[in-house]
């Protein structure tokens, strides 16, 4: 496959080229989140970016590679159905995960036997791996448990000089990571993502379920992940703005993600940054981490927000909330805010201690379906 031309320059192609061979880390941009990449058969490289994402060295990364021909250069046993999602998904927001040949250094899959290949769709990601013609091991180019980037922005402020260059190809356009498929045996979804479970079927004419807990280590999977600075709360549709008048009335500074349905409640309200999410979930996806750093830029300590219906990218969308929204290992700047609405009675104010100022200049109305990032 030829990458269209003339989406990056070629010197900055070459020179992340010479930075991978030389292991180095390069951050790119793919079609769902940007990379951090390196070299996937240099193990130096490979543990520079654990050290630098601060991630286990038992979480396995993708390895990306540039075309789906190459997939029994890295995986072995591939099955006609693992094939058929290759050829039907490839390039695009789909990884899966077969068992791995040995030049896959275990280093890189976190000890496993098994390796998570994707072939990216981003014209740029598409430009690097064809110019450097090997694996590219790359996890999101964010801190470990982090909010993952979809803008170069995102990651120069994430992971400043420990990246040694960065390609900027603009924001992402699917915003939520790859959809991660176990295809070692019956296809399994290990995470829900841009490619959605309804398609993965449709390709497959069989039902592919949704693992509820992976045998493999996937960071993903850790209950808070994916994580803004502000707490997350996950309720009802129809308790969004209940919840919000409420962390607000306690002194929090609360960050609000409106269902599009009650779009019609939005207006400014003392000490809360509303926005109402788009309709669609493919525009909700694009936007969702940049939201999630947008409330994060106002000082937001809490974030209201509901799930969409768990169709379509609304699986994905659903399954970042909640994990935004699982407990935290360790404490934030929002310190004790419920995770979970619901769960929790005890006021804002008293479970802080903080004697903050007070919020009540903060009036915030950001309009529907904005960018944020
Ligand atoms: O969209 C994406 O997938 C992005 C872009 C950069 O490609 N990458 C990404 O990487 O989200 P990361 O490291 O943040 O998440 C990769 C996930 C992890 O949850 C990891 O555990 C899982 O892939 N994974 C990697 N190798 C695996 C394996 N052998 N078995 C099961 N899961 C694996
Ligand atoms: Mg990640």
């Amino acid at each position: 496959m030829v990458p269209p031309q003339g989406v990056i320059a070629p010197h900055r192609l070459e020179r992340a080229v010479r930075v991978l061979r030389a292991g180095g880390l390069v951050a790119f941009p793919t079609e769902t989140v940007y990379g951090l990449g390196a070299d996937a058969e240099n193990v130096g490289a490979v543990k520079r970016v654990f050290e630098v994402k601060g991630r286990p060295p038992t979480h396995p990364l993708i390895v990306h590679i540039g075309d789906r021909a190459q997939i029994d250069d890295w995986a072995a046993g591939v099955s006609g159905p693992a094939q058929h999602l290759a050829e039907c998904f490839w390039p695009g927001p789909l990884t899966l995960v077969f068992r791995r040949r040995s030049r896959v250094p275990l280093a890189v899959t976190g000890g496993l036997e098994t390796v998570a290949l994707r072939v990216p769709e981003h014209p740029v990601a598409l430009a690097l791996l064809a110019a450097y013609g090997g694996g590219v091991a790359a996890p999101s180019a964010n801190r470990f448990g982090a909010v993952s980037p979809t803008t170069a922005g995102h990651v120069r402020e994430g992971l400043g000089a420990a990246v040694d260059f960065v390609l900027d190809g603009g924001p992402c356009g699917v915003g939520v990571e790859s959809t991660i498929v176990d295809a070692t045996a019956e296809p399994v979804i290990l995470r829900p993502g841009g490619v959605a479970r309804e398609d993965l079927e449709q390709a497959l004419g069989c039902s592919v379920p949704v693992s509820a807990r992976s045998a493999v280590r996937v960071p993903g999977q850790h209950p808070s992940h994916y994580a803004p600075r502000a707490r997350v709360l996950l309720v009802e549709p129809d308790q969004v703005t209940a919840q919000a008048e409420l962390l607000a009335a306690q002194g929090c500074r609360v960050g609000v993600l409106l269902p599009p349905e009650a779009a019609n409640l939005s207006g400014s309200r003392t000490g809360q940054v509303m926005i109402t999410v788009p309709e669609s979930d493919a525009d909700y996806a694009r936007q969702l981490y940049g939201l999630l750093r947008e409330f994060d830029r106002h000082g937001c300590e809490a974030i209201v927000a509901s799930a969409p219906a768990p169709e379509g990218l609304g699986l994905a969308i659903t399954d970042r909330l909640r994990r935004a929204a699982g407990p935290r290992r360790v404490s934030s700047s929002a310190g004790s805010v419920p995770a979970t609405a619901g769960t929790s009675t005890e006021p804002w104010r008293a479970s802080t201690g903080s004697g903050r100022a007070s919020r009540s200049d903060l009036q915030v109305q950001v309009r529907p379906g904005r960018e944020s990032s």
